[in-house]
């Protein structure tokens, strides 16, 4: 049976190689991201159907469940990313809100907004995959303490939809190269520190993400639900 995947954030970075492996596999593959332009090259690149969404927009998400049709087995939230990286530190508590909202909305919203908004359509057998961070675990930013939430509701949302024959799990990177979340601004030094905290000596890529977020949607994978899967070599173990 040919599946229906949607990977939000999937023009670039972890989402393209994500929504790459699956279309390799012979899926149909709707892939989001809020520029257009980008999103046009990377549908094109990898033969996914573009769909433009900002994921925390609700209006925008209403829309993009609307234009997506009926049914649905697999469902990717890989939209978000730091919202902090190149704003000026907050010096007043009205910055302080702006930021954290930015970061919530960019990375726990964005996941709430459209899981509820495709839940109907997704069929028994489907999952959920949402994209955590390695950040969660420290959690001493709005990023962290996102993601770190996103966890949380992973969970909830599980018991939610386990009934209904739907599985739901989050993915947790921890540092992966080659994609656009540092805005170019990660030193050589802090990269240094990053794979130094590895017990595999080197950093993640997009592909060692898309291995796992493949797996989870497999059948291999049905009585795995509920849970954080990380994919750090290392940097932060969990028994
Ligand atoms: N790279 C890492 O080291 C790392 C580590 C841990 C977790 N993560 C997580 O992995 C996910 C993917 O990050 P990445 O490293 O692949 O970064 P990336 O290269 O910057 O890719 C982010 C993708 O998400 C899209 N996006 C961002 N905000 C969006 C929104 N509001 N609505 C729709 N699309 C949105 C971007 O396109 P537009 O900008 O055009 O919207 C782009 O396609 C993120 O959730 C990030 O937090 C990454």
């Amino acid at each position: 049976m040919t599946r229906k995947v949607l990977v939000t954030g999937g023009s670039g970075g972890i989402g393209k190689a994500v929504a790459a492996r699956f279309r390799r596999a012979g899926d149909t593959v709707v892939i989001t991201g809020r520029d257009g332009a980008r999103l046009a090259v990377a549908a094109k690149e990898i033969d996914a159907e573009p769909i433009a969404c900002d994921a925390a927009d609700p209006l925008q998400v209403q829309e993009l469940a609307d234009a997506l049709g009926a049914e649905l087995d697999v469902l990717v939230n890989m939209a978000g990313g730091n919202t902090d990286f190149g704003r000026p530190r907050a010096s007043s508590l009205h910055e302080v809100a702006e930021s954290w909202r930015a970061n919530l909305d960019a990375n726990l919203l964005s996941a709430v907004l459209t899981t509820t908004a495709v839940l109907d359509k997704l069929r028994p057998g489907g999952t959920v995959i949402n994209v955590g961070s390695i950040g969660a675990e420290y959690a001493g930013s709005g990023y962290g303490a996102a993601k770190a939430a996103l966890h949380a509701w992973t969970a909830g949302l599980s018991a939610e939809i386990g009934p209904r024959g739907l599985t739901a799990n989050l993915v947790s990177p921890g540092y992966i190269e080659a994609t656009d979340f540092f805005h170019g601004r990660l030193t050589e030094k802090r990269r240094e520190a990053l794979i130094a905290a590895t017990h595999t000596g080197r950093a993640g890529n997009p592909d060692d993400v898309a291995a796992t977020v493949e797996f989870l949607a497999s059948q291999g994978a049905r009585h795995i639900t509920g849970q954080t899967v990380h994919v750090n070599g290392g940097a932060h173990t969990t028994r």
